[in-house]
């Protein structure tokens, strides 16, 4: 089975990206075909730094290597190396309906927050995001819940495509939304009504991947708990109820073990184990990152490599998209029996 994921080009990763996202993409090696892809294109959609964006790609793709993504067993790869996306994407946009594009959440919020241009790529943004997975014909995309809307949007652009020029069947393949159950649930610190996010209460409600240990312990010293001191998770206490979350999701164990086992601790002392597991996971995680960040050329060598798989697999899809559409010289089909060599078009 084919898993595909694109992820944003930035170095900020939180403890929620990690737990809910990056960490599942390492599983998912277990489980099919990854396809893991840093989406530039996607980030030049908003106001943005050219010379930032590069270095930005290498803190992902370092990040994603750190974690444990391992290029002999999945494809990790820059959505700009494979010219399929956007090809993709502008076929694609004639089967996609205006109105809904313009009626997109993210597009509605981005288009109120710009106080400069309001670019058509922004518009467009989910058709290449649709274009990324459909090129693939990936069956799974974990992605989180904020993403249910383009997920929708794509599994409809392939419906109607199927539908449009198919002929009854399946040329692209509607994938399925595989929402992370734990990452979800990791809030700010400062803010545990609220999801953990790089734009959420400031610095100090989010732990990230790259922080120092003595960053982490300050952050988690100076997490918002409630009244009472009891550990237990309660509705009324959100803070101490994301902490026991935040201590079973980097144990890889059960909320209620944690509950039981900290019964008779005070916050203090909870808080204080809290930081040094999250310390003792994340540390291995950034120092491989800092040996990977280092050597550019052997990133760009694995991001070349993964490019190469990839679009041996896209072009597969598109030679058959342009085919169904009716563009572009019509396909050479391969000789039978002559190991993939192909036949000239007749002249
Ligand atoms: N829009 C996604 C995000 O902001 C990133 C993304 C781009 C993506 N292409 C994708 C996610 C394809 C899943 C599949 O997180």
């Amino acid at each position: 089975m084919r898993i595909f994921s694109g992820i944003q080009p930035t170095g900020r990763k939180h403890l929620g990206n990690y737990i809910g996202a990056i960490s599942q993409y390492v599983s998912s090696q277990d489980r099919g075909e990854g396809l893991f892809c840093i989406v530039d294109l996607h980030a030049i959609t908003v106001p943005y730094d050219p010379a930032e964006l590069r270095e930005r790609l290498y803190d992902t793709t370092a990040i994603l290597l750190a974690a444990g993504l391992d290029p002999a067993r999945c494809t990790i790869f820059r959505q700009s190396d494979v010219g399929e996306h956007t090809e993709l994407t502008w076929l694609l946009s004639s089967v996609t309906e205006l109105g809904r594009l313009q009626r997109m959440h993210q597009f509605r919020d981005k288009e109120l927050a710009q106080r400069e241009l309001v670019s058509a790529g922004l518009l467009l943004y989910p058709v290449l995001q649709a274009a990324d997975v459909l090129a693939y014909r990936a069956a799974e995309v974990p992605v989180g819940e904020d993403q249910r809307e383009h997920l929708e949007l794509m599994r409809d652009v392939a419906r109607r495509f199927n539908a449009r020029y198919g002929g009854g069947e399946e040329v692209l393949v509607v994938p399925e939304h595989r929402i992370p159950e734990v990452g979800a649930r990791i809030m700010d610190l400062q803010d545990p009504t609220r999801k953990m996010s790089t734009t959420g209460s400031g610095e100090s409600g989010t732990v990230y991947v790259l922080d120092e240990p003595k960053a982490i312990e300050k952050k988690l010293a100076g997490a918002v708990t409630d009244s009472g001191s009891e550990v237990r998770r309660a509705p009324d206490k959100p803070g101490i109820t994301n902490l026991i979350e935040i201590l079973a999701a980097v144990r890889g164990s059960e909320p209620d073990a944690v509950q039981d086992e900290f019964a008779q601790a005070r916050y203090g002392e909870f808080k204080a184990a809290v930081a040094a597991e999250v310390v003792g996971y994340l540390a291995p995680v950034r120092e491989r990152y800092e040996e990977l960040r280092a050597d550019v050329p052997a990133l760009e060598s694995i991001l070349e490599e993964g490019a190469g798989h990839a679009r041996a697999m896209a072009s597969e899809t598109l030679a058959d998209v342009r085919e169904r559409m009716g563009v572009g010289a019509p396909r050479a089909t391969p000789a039978r029996g002559t190991s993939g060599t192909v036949d000239t078009v007749p002249g």
